[in-house]
């Protein structure tokens, strides 16, 4: 099972900036594009939150337009940036509910079950869980002990080592998520976003990570300095699951050339020269 993961798209309305310099659509669209060219095409794209900026229609109707090109099933979870009442409208497959009820399901679908955490507090930028979000994952974890599953939620349930960060968008409850996932040995990962940076960490027995933005990154530093942006490379996550394991590839979006090098020119070059995949039916959303 392939699935490709992009995050913290903030989008905004059609030729806006995001935090006053970048276009979010650029990277977005360039996310898009290589996981469109993938062979074999991944079973499922992720996108874990921050999808759009500031939460308006105007961003959601602009941010599904452009995720209409994805060929793939796309499976989308809200976060700090996110409005639940938009992503559910863009997303019907979603679980209903009112604004103040959290997005958590459970996607049984796949060789992978995904068990995704919404984490978001409406109106703030830090993330939680909660005891009774807590005693449901265990409930779903429970419930299908022999099956490898994932996590998936928007904030990471470990501190990022950038002060500001932590301070002011930081996580709560991470003890109380360690507590129930160490009792398993099925969890692969807990994979998240937030950040705008790639980073792993060991939890509770597993690996929880964050990944890069599709917009902008942070900058990497661990003093306790003002919020700043980088333009390091946009970046899609590739989660490959085979031979019992999961193997997560961080793949930069730039233009980057392939060669073959002196000493394997006599070998096959089909892996560098197979066609785009084509055949895909009409794109499915959540
Ligand atoms: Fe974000
Ligand atoms: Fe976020």
């Amino acid at each position: 099972m392939l699935i490709a993961q992009i995050t913290d798209c903030h989008i905004v309305e059609p030729g806006g900036l995001m935090a006053d310099r970048v276009d979010p659509a650029v990277g977005l669209r360039r996310a898009i594009a290589l996981i469109n060219a993938l062979d074999p095409q991944p079973d499922l794209v992720l996108a874990t939150g921050d999808l759009v900026n500031d939460g308006s229609s105007a961003q959601y109707d602009n941010l599904t337009a452009i995720l209409d090109a994805i060929a793939a099933p796309l499976l989308p979870i809200p976060g700090n940036h996110d409005d639940r009442s938009e992503i559910r409208r863009c997303f019907p497959r979603l679980p209903v509910g009112d604004p103040d009820d959290r997005i958590d399901f459970v996607v049984d679908d796949y060789e992978l079950r995904l068990i995704c955490l919404d984490t978001t507090i409406p109106g703030r930028p830090d993330g939680q869980v909660t005891a009774d979000q807590m005693a449901w994952l265990d409930h779903q974890l429970a419930a299908d002990p022999d099956r490898p599953t994932v996590i998936v939620q928007h904030h990471p349930p470990f501190p990022s080592g950038i002060p500001w960060m932590d301070r002011d968008c930081g996580f709560t409850g991470a003890q109380l998520e360690a507590d129930v996932v160490r009792r398993y040995g099925h969890v692969e990962a807990i994979i998240c976003g937030h950040l705008h940076r790639s980073m792993h960490r060991r939890f509770a027995g597993t690996v929880a990570s964050s990944w890069s933005s599709t917009a902008a990154q942070l900058v990497l530093d661990f003093r306790d300095g003002q919020p700043r942006y980088t333009n390091e490379p946009a970046a899609v996550a590739l989660h490959r699951f085979s031979d019992g394991a999961l193997a997560s590839h961080h793949v930069p979006v730039v233009d980057a050339d392939r060669w073959v090098p002196g000493w394997a020119e006599k070998k096959s070059d089909s892996a560098l020269t197979h066609p785009p995949p084509t055949g895909f039916g009409k794109p499915q959303r959540w």
